[in-house]
């Protein structure tokens, strides 16, 4: 169930005739005047021929055009392929994340071929990296589940990417660090594609071990009897109503010197019908993915570990399956969560703010210095932040290193305010809380409630702590663009990574 085929990457100075290929792609960038092509390593008489023509074959360099040409004798490839890089930024350079998308789509888009050199203009060691990266993720496929295939083609298996860099002594270890990030995501994306036939809650624990073989971390499952003699009513409630019961799984990494501790919290609700407050059939198999938190949290977690930083980092996975029988919680139950707060349950579809909420007290009890909780928690994050940018909200201290984190990373997350006004729209009747409130704005009401279960740190204050909302962003049912397939996207594992990079940067400093 974790199998995922990984690339070969190789680094080499551009020298087009030493190395056969199957496709050599060079970039296209959308200037102002019309297309424009790239640095390349062709011959000045084919490069000017090429460019001369690329307005006739109808290109203008935008993302995601792919466009194959015969290949040229003098470049060992089969075919030569011209692909978008979009608007350049100030002064014609290309950002990272420019480069990241154009070797993605053309990796992407090139499946069925084997090996793929990627020719695209670098002006750093960091590009070369971002390349790679964008390249390990767009050779991406889940196919686990076909017997046949079908006229589907085979991802690319080897890329070359050519570059001035290739000797550069910094390269090799952002090397690495792509193709480590490049596993972490795809990993992430292979849980979220996974039915909810073969993942729920025991096999999702299993996953979590299963990947976390050879690396440096200590994983912990707590099943359902341990869940409810210790108290973990959120993650119990929200699995009473189905035959799979639920699981808490926590992955600790610990190294020896350690100048931060971070705790992550995910929701890993393997499927969501909203229970007793069912939801319409519309769309409802798209609530596979409502265990991508968990499957972000658990993958930084091991991305970390196999970089070696030096901070302490636990994912602590919530997972449980929102099922309605006679058997599951109704609207109007009330819960006593994982530190003895209670909870008027009003709407079982509001059920990832339960099981967090037990993650993020259990988080709380070993004093990190910060917690960072990431759900697919609410319809209203597409409403407010659309299909592709997560909405993060909580401690200064927190969300804004974690925009600044994400604008590095490439990925796209906006802050959103917690209104004090919301607080009383959770009120209950009867209970310490209410699990919904106020209707509008339901993405920052969702992350008040959490904020209700954050614990005090050593000082007594509040621990520093942010929640990401990925509802939108963690599942494309849209079409694939950049390095971004069908389904799971795999979104944040990349922003949770730079942020800790950061902050151990910050703390060195
Ligand atoms: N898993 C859903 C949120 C969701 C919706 C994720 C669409 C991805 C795409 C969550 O459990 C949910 O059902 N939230 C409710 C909360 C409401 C009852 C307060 C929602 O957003 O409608
Ligand atoms: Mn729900
Ligand atoms: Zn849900």
């Amino acid at each position: 169930m974790v199998k995922n085929t990984e690339i070969k990457l190789s680094v080499i100075a551009r020298d087009v005739k030493k190395s056969p290929t199957d496709a050599l792609v060079i970039g296209v960038a959308q200037g102002p005047d019309g297309p424009v092509l790239l640095d390349n390593p062709l011959t000045a008489k084919s490069a000017e021929a090429i460019a001369e023509s690329l307005k006739v074959l109808g290109l203008t360099g935008a993302a995601d055009q792919v466009h194959r040409l015969p290949g040229l004798p003098e470049a060992g490839a089969a075919v030569l392929v011209l692909a978008g890089v979009g608007k350049p930024g100030a002064g014609g350079r290309l950002t990272e994340e420019a480069l990241r998308r154009a070797a993605g789509s053309a990796i992407r888009q090139l499946a069925g071929l084997t090996t793929v050199t990627l020719a695209l203009p670098t002006a750093s060691p960091a590009d070369v990296a971002a390349i790679a990266e964008g390249a390990a993720m767009g050779s991406y496929s889940f196919t686990e589940h076909r017997s046949e295939a079908n006229g589907r083609k085979e991802p690319v298996k080897n890329v070359v990417i050519f570059t001035d860099f290739a000797a550069d002594k910094d390269l090799q270890p952002l090397l690495n660090r792509s193709a480590l990030i490049g596993k972490a995501v795809n990993a992430t994306r292979s849980l979220v594609n996974q039915p909810p036939s073969h993942l729920f809650p025991e096999s999702f624990a299993d996953a979590a071990k299963e990947l976390s073989k050879g690396l440096p971390v200590k994983v912990t499952v707590w099943d359902e009897k341990r869940l409810e003699k210790e108290g973990f009513g959120g993650i119990m409630g929200v699995g009473k109503g189905s035959t799979r019961q639920p699981r808490l799984v926590k992955v600790e990494y610990a190294p020896s010197k350690a100048s931060a501790k971070i705790a992550l919290v995910g929701k890993g609700i393997t499927f969501d019908t909203g229970g007793i407050s069912i939801k319409p059939a519309l769309g409802m198999g798209d609530m596979k993915s409502d265990m991508a938190g968990a499957a972000v949290v658990l993958n930084t977690v091991l991305a970390i570990a196999g970089l070696g930083l030096p901070v302490k980092a636990t994912a602590w996975l919530c997972i449980a399956e929102n099922m309605p029988s006679g058997a599951a919680q109704r609207p109007a139950d009330v819960l006593t969560m994982f530190g003895g707060k209670t909870v008027e349950v009003l709407n079982t579809d509001a059920e990832g703010r339960l099981v967090m909420a037990d993650g993020i007290v259990a988080a709380s009890q070993e004093y990190p210095d910060a917690i960072i909780d990431v759900a697919t928690l609410t319809g209203a994050q597409l409403i407010a932040l659309g299909n592709r940018t997560a909405g993060v909200m909580g401690s200064d201290s927190v969300t804004g290193p974690l925009k600044a984190a994400a604008d590095r990373a490439g990925e796209l997350v906006w802050p959103m305010p917690l209104p004090e006004e919301l607080r009383a729209s959770i009120d209950s009747e009867v209970a310490d809380l209410a699990n919904i409130g106020e209707r509008h704005g339901g993405m920052m009401t969702a992350a008040v409630f959490l904020r209700e279960f954050v614990g005090k740190g050593k000082d007594g204050e509040q621990i520093p702590w942010a929640h990401i909302d990925i509802a939108g962003p963690s599942f494309n049912n849209g079409s694939p663009y950049g390095y971004t397939p069908k389904q799971g996207t795999g979104c944040t594992v990349r922003t949770l990574v730079a942020y800790v990079e950061d902050v151990l940067a910050a703390s060195a400093s």
